[in-house]
């Protein structure tokens, strides 16, 4: 492709455990390239809020198949936030609790939504022009993507981050009990049978302990750059 010639519009994933940054980086990304961002993070938690006042017991499928059909879930991006809206109620602020992340981790190693949020997730991306994030983006919703990325950092980077995220939210607690459920969270999500968090064999794995999330930008650009 000529210098002139317009730029592909590509599909860009990021995955990763929690904390590792996934979130700041794709919005700074998506801005940088003029790309929408999808956290995809959120459907899951959108899905946990519903299970939750409904007092679905998530482990019963026709329950859940009844509560997922039913339920009007909607993600969208406004002024670069990820905004839920639940059967049309805003419930975005009340998505980052402890016990809704815990909850849902659990719902998300359950076949019966992963198969519900699968087309939901790829029609998002359209034509392209798209950051996505989540656990098994790079090797499940999509495993043909133009670039792909394994954001990691070390359990104490990621700790202080969700410290903070919690602290924000007025939720910060213990800091101790913050690692306990972070290290809990990504065990389920590492060990589930179904689309369970790991790298996709070509995707770059980058360490973001010691890197400003400009810096891991600049990175992903380089290679990006390089395939556009
Ligand atoms: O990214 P997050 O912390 O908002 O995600 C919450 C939970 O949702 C996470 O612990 C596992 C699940 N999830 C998933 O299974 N697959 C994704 N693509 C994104 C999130």
């Amino acid at each position: 492709m000529g210098p002139s010639s317009p730029k592909r519009r590509l599909v860009i994933t990021i995955d990763g455990p929690a904390g590792a940054g996934k979130s700041t980086t794709a919005r700074q990304l998506a801005s940088r390239l003029g790309y929408t961002y999808l956290d995809t993070g959120a459907l899951y938690r959108g899905i946990a809020w519903k299970v939750k006042i409904s007092g679905v017991d998530y482990s019963n499928t026709n329950q859940l198949e009844r509560l997922l059909s039913t339920m009007d879930l909607r993600v969208s991006l406004q002024n670069g936030e990820t905004r839920v809206l639940v059967d049309s109620n805003d419930v975005t602020a009340q998505l980052r609790s402890p016990d809704i992340s815990r909850l849902a981790s659990s719902v998300a190693a359950i076949p019966t939504v992963r198969e519900w949020a699968l087309p939901i997730q790829q029609r998002c991306a359209g034509t392209g022009g798209i950051v996505v994030e989540g656990r098994d983006i790079g090797t499940c919703v999509f495993p043909d993507a133009d670039a792909k990325f394994f954001l990691d950092a070390d359990v104490k980077t990621r700790t202080n981050r969700r410290f903070q995220d919690e602290l924000k939210v007025g939720q910060g607690g213990d800091r101790r009990k913050v690692q306990d459920q972070l290290l809990a969270r990504d065990a389920q999500d590492r060990s589930r049978k179904i689309a369970p968090l790991k790298p996709a064999p070509d995707a770059v794995v980058i360490d973001s302990s010691l890197l400003t999330v400009g810096q891991v930008v600049d990175k992903m650009m380089e290679i990006i750059s390089a395939r556009r």
